[in-house]
């Protein structure tokens, strides 16, 4: 086969294309032997699944000819833009119009298409993606179809008391950092569950705004749904803000729809990304989605539901990992403000977390090595790959048993040193 540049780039092994495959692995029919620690599918919670069954089922019925069996606006479905609209001005008083709104076929997809559109190469300038604060969502290295597309700033790392850590932005470096197309990043995080504050977000804007770049915000885990957060500071208002969100982590990853909202010029251009490139979004899933926008039950099962249940999460396998891991390994976990995750940092630099990816493999279990989620060559490749992450969407029996093998694991490979 004789790729393109851009077919170099797309089709090489990334690590979402190795996560997805983890997935394949533990959805096959010999699954059983599997425990995924790895994936970001959200947890099985009955209350969810009922939501979006009842709200799904109802789009089947007289109305389906009209959804189902057409092709609907590339923009979005009219009563899913709508729902959208008063949805923000109710919740937020943000003062919408259509015009401010797409909706698209999942936010990785959203994303991709506003990396295509602001950055990579431009007459003789190449503007990379900007990512402002490493580690961040392993899914946006591959959301620019040129080689050295995406670019990463090294965060300031903070040790705490214990076993604790934190990630700081280092807003001047972002600042000061060469030409970008856009900056883009995840709050909560994925994988470290941080949460930018409300100023670091404003910095933010503001650099993107001297720029005259966007500043793509990705809500996957945060407000206003699935509500996976701590924090009540509201997404941000501004011209050179795209926030994007997703119903994958309320509940329906599988049917692929998402929505972004900004300025019209910028949010213009994501429509015929999308014409041009999906035609649009599914259009049942839009309806049933306006429905539970509309009625108010998606706040209720996100504040019943959804934030209990990653909450009682956290808490269990926090006391999991302060049982399991070896205590004489200086390993520490990221502090959460959010997200569906826990983020550890096994401070030794003998360690490698490619190593413990594989060896856990052995004892069939899947997490995700720390290397994925930085841009390499950016200056933390050591910290990088002292790192792993450990979701907590599976069941509880799932995460004891997983965490159980990890921390064994470990113990053997700080053994054998
Ligand atoms: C931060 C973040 N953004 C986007 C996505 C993908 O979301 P979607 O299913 O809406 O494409 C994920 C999935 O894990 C994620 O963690």
């Amino acid at each position: 086969v004789t790729f393109s540049s851009c077919g170099m780039k797309m089709s090489s092994r990334s690590g979402l294309r190795s996560i997805m495959d983890d997935i394949a692995a533990t959805t096959a029919a010999s699954a059983d032997k599997w425990l995924n620690l790895s994936i970001g599918n959200p947890a099985l919670i009955p209350e969810v699944e009922e939501m979006w069954r009842e709200a799904l089922h109802a789009e089947l019925g007289d109305g389906f000819a009209r959804s189902g069996c057409r092709y609907g606006p590339s923009r979005g479905a009219e009563p899913l833009v709508q729902a959208v609209v008063e949805y923000f001005r109710h919740r937020y008083g943000w003062a919408l119009r259509s015009e401010n709104i797409v909706i698209g076929p999942g936010s990785q997809m959203l994303c991709f298409a506003a990396g295509a559109l602001f950055a990579g190469p431009s007459g003789s300038r190449h503007r990379p993606i900007l990512i402002p604060t490493m580690p961040d969502y392993t899914g946006y290295q591959g959301m620019c179809m040129h080689r050295d597309g995406v670019a990463g700033v090294a965060p300031i790392i903070e040790r705490s008391a214990g076993r604790g850590f934190r990630y700081r932005c280092d807003l001047d470096r972002v600042a000061e950092h060469g030409d970008a197309g856009m900056l883009l990043m995840s709050s909560p995080s994925n994988p470290a569950g941080r949460c930018a504050s409300a100023e670091e977000m404003a910095t933010l804007a503001t650099i993107a705004a001297d720029r005259g770049v966007p500043l793509v915000v990705d809500h996957a885990y945060g407000q206003p749904f699935p509500r996976i957060v701590d924090t009540p500071a509201p997404p941000l208002w501004h011209p050179n803000v795209i926030n994007c969100f997703t119903i994958s982590k309320a509940g329906l990853p599988g049917e692929r729809l998402a929505f972004a909202i900004g300025e019209p010029e910028y949010i213009d251009a994501i429509v015929s990304f999308i014409a041009n490139t999906a035609l649009h979004a599914s259009q049942i899933p839009q309806l049933a989605m306006a429905n539970v926008l509309s009625s108010g039950r998606l706040d209720e099962v996100c504040e019943n539901a959804i934030r209990p249940h990653y909450a009682a999460k956290r808490h269990f396998a926090e006391t999991l990992l302060a049982e399991f891991l070896p205590a004489h390994l200086d390993w520490r976990l990221h502090a959460s403000s959010g997200g569906m995750f826990c983020w550890i940092w096994v401070d030794d630099s003998s360690f490698d977390g490619a190593e413990l990816y594989r060896a856990v493999k052995e004892r069939h279990v899947f997490i995700v090595p720390g290397e994925h989620f930085f841009v390499p060559g950016h200056g933390f490749d050591e910290h990088a790959g002292q790192c792993f992450r450990i979701s907590l969407s599976a069941d509880e029996d799932s995460i004891t048993a997983g965490v159980e093998r990890v921390g064994l694991t470990l113990g053997e490979m700080h053994r054998a040193r």
